[in-house]
């Protein structure tokens, strides 16, 4: 019998089956808040796969093959386990987060998660539409890094209820157009910041042990070497093929950089306790995470943002206003939120020009591309 509609069960019964419908509204709120596109949300792309195709690394073969072998060796195949001191830890630590901290962190995995596999998606889309051997075999190698990435954070999603449906999340998904150097920048930016921002809070709990609320932190150090590889072998597609880094791309360049590091403060800001849980403030550790991040940079990108100007950092701090006044203005809603919103609009392009048109730092490239993750 359908144990739904079996008049004969219990009240223990009838728990159990609430609990599990509430399990599954969770999971399917989980989806639709992963598969949710906003300026601040991790997007899913897709590319020009001939194009991708046609790229040619044998300018850069010694330092390729050398990434293909670090790649094969695999070192964080036995790391996406879970001990049985994660849920010893877990069980511990859980009554001891605020509602508001579980609420931020919550957010925190479910972005993590659909970064991560945003990440599979693209790199196996990709392997799937080339013959290219050196691109299949790289793209088979990311997505396989990616897709145990997400699975790990699904299962702590899956810890409060939330696990998300990434089959369903793939399907329903609105999907990006990038030219292949587009993605380049924005995937080679989003994989040293990934590096950055792992590297960060991994080094700070490990300076307060106090304040590692919850054991998938202790997973960061072996994780974000695999982000940092995945940086190293876009830096090497770049460097292999030299006009990507002149002339007007290096206003591409520019845009992209500043685009990544303004979507991570806005959002990043949005969590304010869960960086105060770890012993941070917001901007302390984006600046954190800009500073690794330009650093790595210098690898590929002959242009740098000057994170310290004083005019970058208002910047950052007016287009933080401005999307909390976005924000309100969308609760708000009607007439008035509508023009409210126009108007967060029409300023947050002109403080974004005004980042754009702030003298950036020239950077020689390096003879020597690849660099350790020594952070
Ligand atoms: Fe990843
Ligand atoms: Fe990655």
């Amino acid at each position: 019998m359908n144990p739904v509609f079996d008049t004969t069960r219990t009240d223990t019964q009838t728990d159990h089956v609430g609990r599990l419908m509430d399990a599954m509204e969770a999971t399917q709120d989980a989806t639709a808040r992963a598969a949710k596109d906003t300026m601040l949300t991790p997007r899913f792309y897709t590319t020009d796969f001939k194009a991708m195709d046609a790229i040619d690394v044998s300018p850069v073969r010694a330092e390729w093959d050398k990434l293909m072998a670090e790649y094969e060796s695999d070192n964080n195949q036995d790391h996406f386990k879970r001990d049985a001191a994660f849920a010893e830890e877990f069980k511990v630590l859980l009554p001891q987060l605020s509602p508001e901290l579980r609420q931020e962190f919550e957010d925190f995995l479910i972005s993590s998660c659909t970064s991560e596999f945003s990440g599979c998606i693209l790199y196996n889309e990709i392997r799937k539409k080339v013959n290219n051997p050196d691109i299949k075999q790289l793209m088979a190698y990311m997505a396989r890094d990616e897709s145990r990435h997400a699975g790990f954070i699904n299962q702590s999603l899956k810890d409060f209820d939330l696990g998300i449906n990434l089959g369903a999340l793939r399907k329903n998904k609105a999907y990006t157009f990038f030219k292949p150097k587009y993605i380049f920048y924005a995937t080679y930016l989003s994989e040293k910041i990934g590096y950055a921002r792992y590297i960060t809070i991994f080094r700070q709990l490990e300076r307060h042990p106090d304040k590692r609320f919850h054991p998938i932190f202790r997973w960061f150090e072996r994780w974000c070497n695999d982000e940092f590889r995945h940086g190293e072998s876009f830096a090497l597609i770049m460097r292999a093929q030299p006009h990507l880094l002149k002339g007007v791309n290096k206003l591409w360049i520019r845009f992209f950089i500043l685009a990544v590091y303004a979507t991570m403060y806005v959002r990043d800001h949005t969590r304010p306790m869960l960086h105060e849980a770890m012993g941070f403030k917001s901007t302390e550790y984006d600046y954190a995470v800009f500073r690794i991040t330009s650093d790595i940079c210098r690898q590929v990108f002959p242009v740098e943002v000057d994170i310290d100007h004083p005019v970058f950092r208002r910047c950052m701090d007016r287009l933080l206003a401005i999307s909390l006044e976005n924000d309100k203005a969308r609760a708000r809603g009607g007439v008035v939120g509508a023009l409210q919103r126009a108007g967060c609009g029409v300023r947050a392009f002109f403080t974004f020009a005004r980042l754009y048109t702030l003298p950036v730092i020239k950077r020689e490239l390096p003879k020597e591309i690849r660099m350790a993750p020594v952070w």
